[in-house]
């Protein structure tokens, strides 16, 4: 499954399941109506490379967005976000993503990750521990989750 920076085309190839994810409320700090424009920024925005993975015949299964965590003595911190069309889950194209951009990360000068919202219900909790991030906190009921109602917000870390 080749994974590639992605270029400006692959914008629309994404869109859709970042709608659909995002529209789901169920694991990213988004408001579930967030508009293609504003999804675009949030995901290809300034500062931010961007990935994708293709299938066989070249279709965009998954995207991820690397940036900064934080600014000025700080920079060096990444943060990632992931998304795999949920038409495509649960066949590795996750874990092949995030082990590219950890290394990708890690090439571009970065020394470490956070992820700032993981929501604590997310089976992709399972995912990053096994990929080395810890819990370094919780922010308690902070996400309203549309299933298992107020539910924490998980800070993960790991060294790269
Ligand atoms: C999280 C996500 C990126 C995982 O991608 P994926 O391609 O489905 O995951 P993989 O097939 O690579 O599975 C990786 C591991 O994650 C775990 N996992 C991921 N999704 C799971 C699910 N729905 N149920 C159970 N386990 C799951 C499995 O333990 C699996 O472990 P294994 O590699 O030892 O088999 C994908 O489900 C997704 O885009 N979810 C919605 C957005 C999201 O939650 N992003 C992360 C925000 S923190």
């Amino acid at each position: 499954m080749p994974i590639r920076d992605a270029h400006a085309g692959d914008w629309e190839r994404i869109w859709p399941f970042w709608r659909q994810i995002v529209a789901a409320g169920e694991t990213y700090a988004w408001d579930r109506d967030t508009g293609e424009a504003a999804a675009r920024e949030l995901w290809t925005g300034p500062g931010r490379r961007v990935f994708v993975t293709e299938d066989g015949d070249g279709t965009v299964v998954a995207s991820a967005s690397l940036k900064a965590n934080y600014g000025g003595p700080a920079a060096d911190v990444a943060n990632a976000a992931f998304m795999v069309d949920p038409a495509h889950g649960g066949h590795g194209h996750g874990r092949a993503l995030a082990e590219h951009v950890l290394a990708a990360a890690r090439a571009d000068g970065f020394r470490a990750m956070v992820f700032n919202a993981v929501v604590e219900t997310n089976p992709a909790l399972r995912l990053w521990t096994s990929l080395g991030f810890t819990v370094v906190g919780t922010v308690p009921d902070a996400f309203d989750h549309p299933r298992h109602g107020r539910v924490g917000l998980h800070v993960m870390h790991r060294t790269l």
